[in-house]
């Protein structure tokens, strides 16, 4: 049974790509929340991404390999994710898509220079066949995929988590599987997406999985 995530050009990428994130991440992050905090006002996501414009903030390798047998136990065909960053995340959920036959992957990121630069990773990694990246806001971008979607990862700010999903919503396929990444971490601003997948008699069945910053698993039962 193949599995990119063991073999090269994937593994050797993923390797270097883990390797700045832990350099250059603490150097950028911590200035630029500083930053913020002493912004009076809400800072908009453009400047936000645009301050995290070198920060990589992947998903962890667990949460990276769950995301691969996910997709690949489940011979998803159609996935979309919406925050790209340097495209880890993305090699991991592409690799699973490779291994288990085929399909497509739409993912999307706001800042220019990251979604260069996550091109010639997925380039270097063999995935360009299956990946689309869509440069801009994911509330634009995403606005016209395809139905019939099977996998869906949030994985950008986290006050868009809901109206993206609910872009998505009718694309989605009975069954399909919708991962939040970082519910843990700003949990003020997540309530509200929480809550909709949680509440009673909703189409979802979602549960917590304590997991890297914390995952919420749904299941789209419509
Ligand atoms: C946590 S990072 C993504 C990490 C990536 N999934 C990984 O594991 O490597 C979040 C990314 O979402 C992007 N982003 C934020 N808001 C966005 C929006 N409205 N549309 C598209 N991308 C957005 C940011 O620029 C940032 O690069």
């Amino acid at each position: 049974m193949p599995n990119s995530l063991q073999s090269e050009p994937v593994a050797a990428v993923l390797d270097r790509l883990y390797a700045q994130a832990e350099k250059i991440d603490p150097e950028v992050l911590e200035p630029a929340m500083a930053e913020a905090r002493r912004r009076k006002g809400p800072l908009d996501d453009r400047e936000l991404a645009g301050m995290l414009r070198r920060a990589f903030m992947p998903v962890s390798r667990d949460v990276g390999h769950l995301l691969y047998m996910m997709v690949r136990t489940s011979r998803c065909r159609r996935v979309i994710e919406f925050g790209t960053s340097f495209g880890i995340s993305t090699i991991f959920l592409a690799a699973a898509l490779k291994d288990s036959g085929g399909g497509t992957l739409v993912t999307t990121e706001l800042e220019p220079d990251k979604v260069r630069r996550a091109r010639e990773h997925f380039a270097e990694a063999g995935l360009s066949d299956i990946v689309e990246v869509r440069e801009g806001d994911a509330r634009e971008t995403l606005r016209d995929v395809e139905p019939d979607v099977d996998f869906v990862l949030l994985d950008g700010w986290k006050g868009l988590y809901l109206p993206v999903l609910q872009l998505l919503e009718p694309k989605l396929r009975t069954g399909s599987l919708i991962i939040a990444d970082d519910i843990d971490l700003m949990p003020e601003v997540l309530t509200p997406y929480l809550q909709y997948v949680h509440r009673e008699r909703s189409p979802y069945f979602a549960v917590k999985v304590p997991m890297g910053d914390g995952l919420d698993v749904a299941m789209w039962t419509r």
